[in-house]
């Protein structure tokens, strides 16, 4: 996080609170995400997109994807900085609804939003809908008509495109649970069209997550704006929603471009777009989740055992040693590196060290040996037990992937800001864990 920064005694400091301090009131494992610096990305994001589009004759809306992670504290930070907030479940509304969020400035994702789910959000006056399947135009459009509501909707599409950080493949039919294809558009609008009780914004289309650079958006947009070219029969230009995806750098292996350029990059893609298809630039819609959230946090660990294996280095039978450290949580806090063999990076918070660098693996506490939460990265050689531990870009996707995997608890969420902590997501106790467990209520 930007107010990362280490004490004379070499104890890291966050948002202005020592980490020790943290520990201490708050324990380990600990999701500490630096609100400043959050706010700062979501206001950086928003401005950069809206300078461009300035620029370039016409507007954009910009999402923070809640499901990133959503509480009611992260919803108001980012309403406060002028973003919408993607949601995708009837949950995440709920968390946005209590969090006060004006409903119209929601937007609703998902391929099985349920009937209940779809009721609520017309009920309330969410901003607009993303439909995801042509029994979804229906059914909201159903649910609007009983709720004697007109439903703002987009349609998600599938452009071909997937960007994986900074490369993409274009193909021309998708086999995955998101949107229509592109080419039954047409058909799904028309569709859309028909019901007085839905009003139609726009297309959208999601590309991929933890994409580095903009050539995916503009060739989407391309095919996309292919696409509204013809929808347009002269009526107004329809809004284009690109969905969300900028990457961020978990390791210096990672080199996504800053946001102000990426936004510059975009836009002017969808310029050259939209001139080749001989239409005006229209609205434009972004949700970016981790590009936001994501460095704004840390995760903070206590080791616990270390344990040195030998292992074989190479194919001419040479071994090594492999330094297992164990710390206090693991994948049931960051089931990334399980999920996805996502990197880390991993540094001692409360003191520095003059040892020399050992090869490392930060390993969970729970049974399953692909249990990592950093698979490779170098610790101070004298690394011990009681070390606190700091994996930085954690603030996406971890707490909200998170489990009760062998009944550990799920770490709280504090926010630092300004020299002050303050719980924004309360941990979860042995009395949470047992609460739920029915097999209690008979005594
Ligand atoms: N919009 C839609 C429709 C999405 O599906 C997503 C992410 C986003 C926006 C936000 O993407 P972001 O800007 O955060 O990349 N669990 C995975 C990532 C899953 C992303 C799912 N959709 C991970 O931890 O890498």
């Amino acid at each position: 996080p930007a107010s990362a920064a280490r004490d004379a005694d070499g104890r890291l400091q966050l948002g202005g609170v020592d980490v020790r301090t943290l520990q201490e009131r708050f324990g380990t494992p600990l999701y500490v995400v630096d609100e400043d610096d959050a706010r700062a990305r979501a206001r950086t994001l928003r401005e950069a997109f809206e300078r461009e589009a300035a620029a370039r004759g016409t507007s954009v809306a910009v999402y923070y994807a809640g499901k990133a992670f959503l509480s009611v504290e992260v919803a108001r930070w980012m309403t406060a900085e002028g973003l919408r907030i993607d949601i995708c479940s009837g949950g995440e509304l709920a968390v946005a609804l209590a969090a006060g969020t004006d409903p119209a400035q929601l937007g609703f994702h998902g391929n099985n939003k349920s009937v209940a789910e779809i009721e609520r959000a017309v009920g309330v006056g969410i901003g607009a809908i993303v439909l995801d399947s042509l029994t979804e135009i229906d059914r909201v459009a159903a649910a609007a008509e009983r709720a004697g509501r007109v439903q703002s909707v987009r349609l998600r599409v599938n452009s071909g495109v997937h960007a994986h950080t900074h490369e993409y493949l274009a193909t021309a039919h998708e086999d995955q649970k998101f949107g229509l294809p592109l080419e039954d558009a047409a058909d799904a609008v028309a569709r859309i069209r028909s019901h007085a009780s839905l009003d139609f914004l726009g297309l959208h289309c999601h590309i991929g997550s933890q994409i580095f650079g903009s050539d995916g958006f503009a060739e989407s947009a391309a095919r996309l704006l292919a696409v509204h070219a013809r929808l347009l029969e002269g009526g107004p230009v329809p809004e284009l929603n690109l969905g969300g995806g900028f990457g961020i750098a978990y390791t210096s292996a990672d080199d996504p471009t800053p946001i102000e350029r990426l936004a510059a990059d975009i836009l002017a893609g969808v310029q050259a777009a939209a001139d080749l298809h001989g239409v005006r630039i229209p609205k434009l819609a972004f949700e970016p989740g981790r590009a936001i959230i994501g460095g704004a946090g840390i995760t903070l660990y206590e080791v616990g055992t270390i344990k040195d294996v030998v292992v074989a280095w190479n194919d001419e039978g040479e071994t090594a040693v492999r330094r297992y450290v164990s710390v206090d949580g693991g994948m049931s806090d960051n089931a990334r590196p399980s999920l996805y063999g996502a990197d880390y990076t991993v540094r001692i918070a409360d003191r520095v060290s003059d040892a020399s660098p050992a090869l490392v693996r930060i390993a969970g506490k729970h049974c399953e040996s692909g249990d990592i939460v950093v698979n490779a990265d170098y610790l101070p050689a004298d690394v011990r037990d009681g070390d606190l531990l700091v994996v930085p870009a954690t603030g996406a996707y971890c707490w909200s992937l998170a489990s009760n995997y062998n009944y550990l608890g799920r770490p709280a969420v504090v926010a630092v800001s300004g020299g002050a902590a303050r719980v924004i997501v309360r941990g979860e106790t042995e009395h949470d864990l047992l609460s739920r467990d029915a097999g209690l209520d008979t005594e």
